[in-house]
């Protein structure tokens, strides 16, 4: 047994026992293997080094109250993947070698996924590279589809407290017909650098705004907006962000909930209208806003503007419901109306 301590897990990288892989060359899939080496190896000339041909997946594989394992809607995640694969003209697993790569790495890596109570999962990253040494810049048929795992807890250190965010004046995230809704390696080089100041001016998020006219709301840099005014459930309908399965997940437990619930193209003026703001995605879950500033220039100190939702740190009630009802689903608290634990061990 390891000697993990599932209460103070963060969202990082990790060593667990095994990788799950498949090497697509000559028109077909290598048979799936499982792997302890966690080493690739890659000719120099690969075009995932120079043109950036990579992309990926992240889901969660939950331990609920019952003892049974579960993953949440894992084929929603195949789905995307297939999606971002033909963008970026690569080939893509099907959906039952997608699921069964995803089976095997949680049950081969089984004595890393926390056990019920702590409020921790396992995340799952698929992983799609393209290897074809070239110079040329045209697709190629050849890729390792690997999907490894780590043990994780909240995304910003804490569960269900509400967090700070920046809209950085002086730089997008993708733009007006490019490759925003994809789940590409490319899309997130392009935060590293504002993250990077926006963290030391002690913000957790980057909010976007759509680039071409700056007028609306698109995305925070790893997950979906969403905000709540009176009785409604608020997310922006723009063709730039990335079509996040939490985010459509609770567009239904919002629903449920009595909730009316609106997708729409969200103007940034609007923000001082909402009761409650936040993120939410696979990793994040739900990251209510305590509040976000406009900065003209990210690393400048003037601050345009800022819309309060919450005291600092402090959640708002319809954030908690939203959090309380989905994470009940993952973990099994709750009933499950629409089937979305796909049940991988009883
Ligand atoms: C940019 C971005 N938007 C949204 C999301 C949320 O998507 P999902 O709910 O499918 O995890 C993610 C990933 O978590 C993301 O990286």
């Amino acid at each position: 047994m390891n000697n993990i301590n599932w209460d103070t897990l963060g969202f990082d990288a990790y060593r667990t026992r095994s990788i799950i892989l498949s090497h697509y060359k000559d028109g077909e899939w290598s048979p799936i293997e499982t792997t302890e080496d966690f080493s690739f190896t890659f000719d120099p000339f690969a075009q995932v080094f120079h043109y950036a041909i990579s992309c990926f997946e992240g889901l969660k594989a939950f331990r609920q109250k019952d003892g049974r394992v579960a993953l949440f809607r894992p084929e929603q995640n195949a789905a995307r993947l297939q999606r971002t694969a033909k963008y970026l003209g690569m080939p893509s697993p099907s959906q039952e070698m997608f699921l069964q790569m995803c089976e095997t790495c949680v049950k081969n890596n089984l004595e890393f996924l926390p056990p019920y109570g702590h409020g921790a999962s396992m995340y799952l990253r698929p992983l799609l590279v393209g290897m074809h040494p070239q110079m040329q810049l045209v697709p190629y048929p050849e890729a390792i589809f690997a999907v490894m795992c780590a043990p994780v807890g909240p995304y910003y250190g804490e569960h269900l407290r509400s967090f700070s965010a920046v809209i950085p004046g002086d730089y997008d995230r993708a733009a007006p017909k490019g490759s925003g809704s994809y789940k590409i390696g490319a899309n997130y080089a392009s935060t590293f650098k504002p993250y990077k100041i926006a963290h030391e001016q002690g913000y957790s998020e980057l909010l976007y705004l759509n680039s071409s006219t700056r007028q609306f709301v698109d995305e925070f840099g790893s997950s979906n907006f969403f905000a709540i005014k009176g009785n409604k459930y608020i997310t922006p309908l723009s063709d730039s962000v990335l079509p996040s399965i939490t985010n459509k997940t609770l567009q239904e437990v919002a629903a449920d909930l009595g909730m009316e619930v609106e997708k729409r193209p969200v103007p940034v003026e609007e923000l001082a209208e909402f009761d409650e703001a936040g993120g939410c995605g696979t990793a994040v879950v739900i990251t209510p806003m305590s509040h976000i500033d406009i900065k003209p220039v990210l690393e400048a100190p003037e601050v345009s503007r800022v819309f309060r939702f919450r005291p600092d740190g402090e959640v708002g009630p319809a954030c908690t419901r939203l959090y309380r009802q989905i994470t009940g689903i993952q973990f099994g608290e709750l009933d499950d109306p629409h089937g979305w634990c796909h049940i991988i061990k009883k």
